[in-house]
């Protein structure tokens, strides 16, 4: 077992480890994946201001998101199909994400179900919303949330359509996978991929299979948002969707000021400043640029919220010290899942949480109620 001591190492064993489609599926970006790129080296233009002299005893990445306690401000994002990356993958994502003390936000999209993931945990979850036309599959799944005892609702806003990701279409992508000649010959050197899947019995869409109507093969994620996912969704449909739901809610997927302040103007606890991992509009600004415009645009009426790019706890670290109130990691801690499951997307909270612990003493602050752009040297031309 080779040593991990970041994130790269943990990519690296998911990509041995884990079927090509399921892989390239998580490890792409739509179109030209200019996006996808960017979110990642917009990054590392901000540099960090290295402080001495500070007393560092007793410090603490200990904060809150949207009022919940948190052991540092980073949220599993919402990742379809994480159980194809592992067998029951979303049950040992959020079984590795309470332990820690992070939210675990299940995908609409996901293999395991709600229901699933709420018999293998203890603490509350969160769950990421699609808007369906299926208005009875709609109202039966914010339902079932609120009897899972799920404690906030992130409703994604960036992907009424689907964006294309090139590898997804030539790959095949479904859920389970077609074994065609490529697939098994891939599947050939991934056998323990192979022999975990067949001890388990979720191998399809969870949160959909037996519950949405005129559902004859859910396998395809296209033919699926194609025919589901409502395009007409606007913010009556959002105000809408905040009644029926009633509890804390997160609009994810907002990159534009004009957007941010409609959205604040719902009432909801966080928007996420997200281009969904360059997954979606490819050429939309990396996720850390279209921050500072937005914070200004809504200035306390929201809490702000980032995704997109962070692949380190320096990265999570740059995000507060612009401004964000919390992060989410979505290939991070999807790579940590195809290496080794649940010890695997430990493994990359606890690689996250070190180094903004380090990164956090070595800028002198104890606190990330302490964090503030004061630690950074931020490009002129930045925003
Ligand atoms: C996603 N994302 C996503 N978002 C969402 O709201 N619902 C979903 O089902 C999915 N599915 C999904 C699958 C895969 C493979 C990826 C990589 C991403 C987007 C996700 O929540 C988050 O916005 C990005 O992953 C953040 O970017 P990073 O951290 O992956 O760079």
């Amino acid at each position: 077992m080779p040593v991990i001591t970041n994130i790269d190492d943990l990519k690296r064993l998911h990509k041995r480890r884990t079927p090509k489609m399921f892989y390239d599926y998580c490890e792409s970006g739509s179109w030209t994946e200019q996006t996808f790129r960017e979110n990642v080296s917009d990054f590392d233009q901000i540099r960090l201001r290295q402080r001495v002299a500070v007393d560092m005893e007793g410090r603490s990445t200990a904060t809150k998101m949207i009022g919940q306690d948190v052991a540092m401000p980073v949220a599993l994002a919402p990742v379809g199909l994480t159980g194809m990356q592992r067998a029951d993958g979303e049950i040992k994502a959020a079984k590795a994400a309470e332990k820690f003390g992070v939210p675990f936000t299940l995908s609409t999209m996901s293999i395991c179900s709600i229901e699933d993931v709420a018999a293998h945990t203890t603490k509350p979850f969160w769950f990421q919303l699609y808007v369906m036309r299926d208005q009875d599959f709609l109202k039966n799944i914010i339902q079932r949330a609120k009897d899972a005892g799920v404690s906030a609702l992130v409703l994604t806003l960036d992907l009424q359509i689907l964006g294309q990701r090139h590898k997804d279409l030539k790959n095949g992508l479904s859920a389970p996978p077609k074994l065609t000649p490529a697939v098994l010959a891939d599947l050939a050197t991934k056998w323990s991929w192979g022999l975990e899947m067949l001890q388990t019995k979720r191998r399809g869409f969870g949160n959909i299979i037996g519950h949405a109507k005129n559902v004859d093969d859910p396998s395809s994620l296209f033919k699926w948002t194609a025919e589901q996912f409502d395009p007409r969704l606007d913010w009556g449909k959002i105000e809408a969707i905040k009644e029926m739901w009633g509890g804390p809610l997160i609009l994810k997927g907002v990159m534009e000021p004009e957007d941010a302040v409609m959205a604040a103007k719902t009432g909801c606890d966080a928007i996420v400043v997200s281009n969904h991992g360059g997954r979606q509009l490819d050429g939309a600004l990396s996720s850390i640029r279209a921050l500072p415009p937005i914070l200004d645009a809504v200035g306390d009426s929201v809490e702000v919220h980032l995704d997109s790019g962070i692949r380190s706890g320096q990265d999570v670290l740059k995000a507060i010290a612009m401004g964000a109130k919390g992060t989410y990691i979505g290939r991070a801690f999807v790579h940590g899942l195809g290496a080794m499951g649940e010890e695997g997307v430990t493994k990359a909270l606890e690689v996250i949480h070190k180094e903004m612990d380090i990164s956090m003493a070595l800028c002198g602050r104890k606190h990330i109620e302490d964090v503030d752009r004061d630690i950074l040297r931020v490009p002129e031309d930045f925003a």
